[in-house]
């Protein structure tokens, strides 16, 4: 997998542009998400290896392609990471699920983890880490340590959103871990906003502004 996957496909950009309107309510932003998470999902798993599983239908006997290896896992980083993972979880039904709950010290800025809990055995399984928004990229930054920590070797990580600054930030402490997003918008504003943007991902989603 590259690096950097903008996935530009119309229908992930008309959603997208559908939910940056700031008039958009909470209940369309919420489906949008929905929507747009499906077809993120089918893009970060596109080059999962697969195997011949010897089925029968009902003509014939065949060898029929699966996918390898253990369940993989998705990592939601708290709280607008919940909000990809529910139309991920309807594309992959049997994936395990794990949560990083992280804030930012209001002294040292620094992010500090007050929730961790993921599946065991991360270290044989595809893991990965969502969240709509790689904004200054510290808290992912964060995750994905916390994720190597645990174990996690075969990692990626999905956003809705990137800004360059995030990106190179990632791209940095994990140049292992490819990222994957529906746009690389222009820059952050001095609070650590994603311009053009859509606002705050977990307000819009939560409806709690
Ligand atoms: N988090 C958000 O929800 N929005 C941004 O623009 C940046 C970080």
């Amino acid at each position: 997998m590259t690096h950097l996957t903008v996935v530009d496909h119309p229908l992930v950009q008309h959603k997208l542009t559908l939910m940056r309107r700031k008039d958009t309510s909470t209940a369309s932003f919420r489906q949008l998400l929905r929507e747009i998470s499906l077809l993120l999902a089918y893009e970060v798993t596109r080059d999962l290896p697969v195997t011949a599983s010897r089925i029968e239908t009902p003509l014939c006997e065949m060898d029929a392609p699966v996918i390898e290896g253990k369940k993989l896992v998705l990592v939601s980083i708290l709280r607008a990471g919940n909000g990809l993972l529910d139309g991920i979880l309807e594309l992959i039904p049997a994936a395990r699920v794990g949560f990083v709950g992280l804030y930012r010290d209001e002294e040292t800025l620094e992010p500090v983890q007050y929730y961790f809990k993921v599946p065991k055995q991360l270290s044989d399984r595809t893991v990965i880490a969502v969240d709509p928004m790689l904004a200054t990229g510290n808290s992912s930054v964060a995750a994905v340590d916390l994720l190597k920590q645990a174990g996690a070797t075969d990692l990626r990580f999905l956003c809705l959103l990137a800004s360059p600054e995030g990106i190179a930030r990632m791209q940095e402490a994990h140049p292992d871990v490819p990222i994957i997003t529906a746009s690389v918008d222009s820059h952050l504003n001095e609070k650590g906003y994603i311009v053009p943007g859509l606002g705050d991902a977990g307000d819009r989603m939560f409806g709690t502004k």
